[in-house]
């Protein structure tokens, strides 16, 4: 996969990935030896590519070798997710979709096999906003509101998820990721329809997977701890302090006291879980939900 330049040069893309980043001095993902790589020549879409998670995924797909298209609700978000990666030696085109509209989701991977013939990871890391949503009593909770984030999510991952069904089943290969949270398997107050959401997404998971995998599609997902590295944890934590009265190190305090570890997951942790999983050496892993959630929740 290196580039007719890089070829002639004689100079293996991961050596030109370093020299670049020498050059530009920017946080770039760090392409392993291509015989290493663990996603070599595997076309990638991810949904939600310029959130924390989808981009964190972003990064670690293309060290892994990965061809991506990244999209999201906003083009201002993904592009500078795809130049980073282009800049770092991989391959990364980026566009905007609107992840519940389904003709936007099915134009665009439509598009994606023009341009590259095939899809093997669809990973959906769509975020909702919870304005509004965190925060209220259920007891005091509009209805409308409750359903806002359990229709987003669920229409979201469902109709990213068959739309590549659709073209992953004439190859007879490929895997559909998505990531959930804790409050899918346990209770938390102030979520409003969070956790339904979540959960949902889950029995999604199981469900898609026992229609697909005989026919050579994976369906995972994973289910990391609050990660305090991101903006979506800081917003949690201010819409509930209000009720709650704890300050961003108690709540932080709190997440860690419920691991075995101590402490939040990682983006890193996430992201390299997620090129793992969806890498061929993870063939073994079908319809369950990887539980990031360092002894929180036993399995
Ligand atoms: N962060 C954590 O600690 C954590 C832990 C466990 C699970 N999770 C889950 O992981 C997912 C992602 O979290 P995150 O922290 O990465 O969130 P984030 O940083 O807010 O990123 C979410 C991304 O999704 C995009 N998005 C929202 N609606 C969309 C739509 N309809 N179509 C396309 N893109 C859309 C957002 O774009 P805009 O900016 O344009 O809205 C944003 O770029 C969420 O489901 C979250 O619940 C997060």
């Amino acid at each position: 996969m290196s580039t007719d330049a890089e070829r002639a040069a004689g100079r293996p893309r991961a050596a030109a990935v370093d020299a670049n980043r020498e050059a530009t001095g920017a946080i770039a993902p760090t392409l392993r030896k291509e015989a290493e790589m663990l996603l070599m020549n595997k076309v990638a879409v991810i949904y939600g590519a310029g959130g924390a998670i989808g981009g964190a995924v972003a990064r670690a797909f293309a060290g892994e070798g990965a061809r991506l298209f990244l999209t999201g609700r906003r083009r201002t978000t993904v592009e500078p997710v795809a130049e980073e990666i282009g800049r770092a030696g991989g391959s990364a085109e980026a566009a905007e979709v609107d992840a519940v509209d389904e003709r936007a989701v099915d134009e665009h991977l439509r598009r994606v096999i023009d341009k590259a013939g095939r899809i093997d990871i669809s990973f959906n890391a769509i975020g909702v906003g919870h304005d509004g949503i965190l925060g209220v009593p259920l007891a005091e909770l509009d209805v409308r509101k409750f359903v806002l984030p359990i229709t987003a999510y669920t229409t979201s991952y469902f109709l990213t998820a068959r739309t590549a069904a659709r073209h992953m089943i004439p190859n007879k290969s490929g895997v559909i990721m998505t990531v959930t949270a804790l409050p899918a398997r346990m209770g938390s107050p102030l979520n409003g329809g969070y956790g339904s959401a979540q959960a949902a997404k889950e029995a999604l998971t199981r469900d898609l997977s026992h229609e697909l995998a005989r026919q050579g599609i994976r369906v995972v997902a994973l289910r990391p701890h609050g990660i305090p590295e991101t903006s979506t944890l800081r917003e949690v934590h201010a819409m509930k302090a209000k009720a709650s009265g704890m300050t961003w190190e108690q709540f932080t305090g709190y997440l860690g006291s419920m691991t075995h570890s101590r402490r939040g997951s990682t983006l890193a942790e996430l992201a390299s879980m997620a090129a793992f999983v969806a890498s061929d050496g993870a063939s073994g892993l079908t319809g369950t939900i990887v539980n990031m959630t360092m002894g929180s929740l036993d399995d």
